[in-house]
């Protein structure tokens, strides 16, 4: 008689061919629901490709491969240069409009991440931020969403990844604030893939005796669960070929932008990227550079800092392209890249993880102690066609909330969203009171729902 696939006696064999027996160490100790617990968290597993990355990725832990010539990339500047280019903008907003009209285009957050170094207890999305009305994340996106569907299509959808930590509380959050005003039928919410965490000998950890220690497979693994959720399906079916891909910390984002939609559709592009002039030579944010003759992300870390620190003739930076992870996916492209197994690298990453030892005692390490593995949606760039790259403004677009303080945090990201609030209204005559760096003495905002860019106010 065939065993059960995802049986007792059939996980158990499979897991010490392949040296992970250990995950059974205290089966016998376990009820029944936590028996079934682990058994169903070991059936998930790819035992063959886990043999692969423990061999590639957690026992060896070779540099990032460099690109033998490594020259800066091209990018459309944030303004353009001449009536020629001025000309070509003004098309691609009306190309990147029409297909927001005839439906072409979907919103898509990556909310699956576990958001440590902010230290918020839930769903990132759900942090508070707004410098006045103290609205989340989720709440100001949801409004862009909704003023985009006035203006251009009552049926766009909004995608929105999350992971197995976050997903119900995501949920109920929506449901408790009633979509913010959004049909809950064009927010589609699907879960990423995990990944275990690894000790650094190849052996996967356990977080409890009944379950493994499991993160999200990073923000690369967006593109396989949009293959495996269905998502990308019922994207062909409602006839969206664009998928505008955001994160779920900067609210500064333009979650739908005609332009960047626009220029991605009129140069043929695959994958297109927002970057902008970095703030200084090691600011930690990917680099876009062409290696050996293909677009691509070298992140900071792996950026030889004589190149980081190489200039133009007339002293600019040379490397001055920073990745802020802001996207238009072609669909078909999407489709291509994930039939099989998507072709992205995993990167690395030395953490601390609890874990659970073989006497069943659980430690929260002091030291890193565990090897975490990610893939990374930049790094399907170089397999797209003609990927290109928009140049924004950091004031206008970016301020991420990464950390409880400091740089990149609640405090930043508010005074930012004031001082882009307080720029608006200036333009148009109303003065706020700023001080020398143009930070509004009190907080300032516009609700998404009035207006998203700056022409709204006129
Ligand atoms: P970050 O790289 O900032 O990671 O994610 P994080 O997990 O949110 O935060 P830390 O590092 O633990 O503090 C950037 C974006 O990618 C999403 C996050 O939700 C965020 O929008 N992301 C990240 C995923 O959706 N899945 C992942 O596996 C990782």
């Amino acid at each position: 008689m065939q065993k059960n696939q995802h049986s007792y006696e059939n996980l158990f064999e499979q897991s010490k061919t392949h040296n992970q027996d250990h995950l059974f160490g205290f089966w016998n100790k376990l009820d029944d629901s936590q028996q079934n617990r682990l058994l169903m968290q070991i059936a998930e597993l790819d035992f063959d490709r886990l043999d692969e990355l423990i061999r590639n990725n957690v026992l060896s832990a070779e540099p990032f491969p460099l690109p033998q010539k490594i020259e800066p990339a091209f990018f459309y500047p944030a303004e353009p240069k001449n009536d020629k280019q001025r000309n070509e903008y003004q098309r691609a907003w009306e190309v990147g409009e029409n297909a927001l009209r005839a439906g072409k285009v979907c919103a898509f957050t990556v909310a699956g991440g576990a958001g440590t170094r902010l230290g918020f207890d839930g769903p990132k999305g759900m942090f508070k931020i707004s410098p006045v009305l103290n609205k989340s994340l989720f709440q100001l996106f949801a409004e862009y969403i909704l003023n985009c569907k006035k203006r251009y299509n009552p049926d766009l959808r909004w995608y929105m990844m999350t992971s197995t930590t976050n997903h119900q509380e995501t949920i109920q959050f929506f449901k408790d604030n009633n979509f913010f005003g959004l049909n809950p039928a064009h927010v589609v919410f699907f879960q990423q893939g995990m990944m275990p965490a690894f000790s650094t000998d190849g052996k996967i950890l356990l977080d409890t005796p009944s379950s493994l220690s499991l993160s999200p497979d990073g923000h690369g693994g967006s593109l396989r669960a949009l293959r495996k959720s269905g998502a990308l399906d019922d994207m062909r079916r409602l006839g969206v070929e664009y998928i505008s891909y955001f994160q779920v910390d900067n609210p500064l984002v333009r979650c739908l932008d005609p332009l960047f939609i626009g220029l991605h559709i009129q140069s043929g592009s695959e994958m297109s990227s927002k970057s902008l002039s970095k703030a200084h030579d090691l600011e930690r944010v990917g680099n876009f550079v062409i290696g050996d003759d293909k677009l691509m992300v070298i992140e900071y870390s792996d950026l030889p800092d004589e190149l980081a620190h190489a200039q133009n003739p007339d002293a600019s930076r040379k490397f001055d392209a920073g990745s802020i992870a802001i996207h238009i996916l072609s669909r078909n492209f999407v489709e291509r890249i994930t039939e099989g197994d998507l072709k992205l690298p995993y990167h690395r990453a030395l953490k601390k993880v609890p874990y659970v030892d073989s006497n069943g005692n659980r430690f929260k390490p002091t030291e890193p102690n565990a090897i975490k593995l990610e893939q990374f949606v930049f790094d399907a760039i170089p397999l797209a066609q003609n990927p290109i790259v928009l140049q924004t403004r950091r004031e206008e677009e970016f301020s991420p909330v990464k950390n409880a303080d400091g740089a990149d945090s609640p405090e930043t990201c508010r005074r930012d969203l004031s001082a882009r609030t307080a720029r608006w209204l200036k333009r148009m005559d109303v003065h706020i009171k700023c001080d020398e760096n143009g930070y509004p003495a009190c907080g300032v905002e516009i609700s998404p729902l009035r207006a998203i860019f700056e022409s709204d106010l006129k």
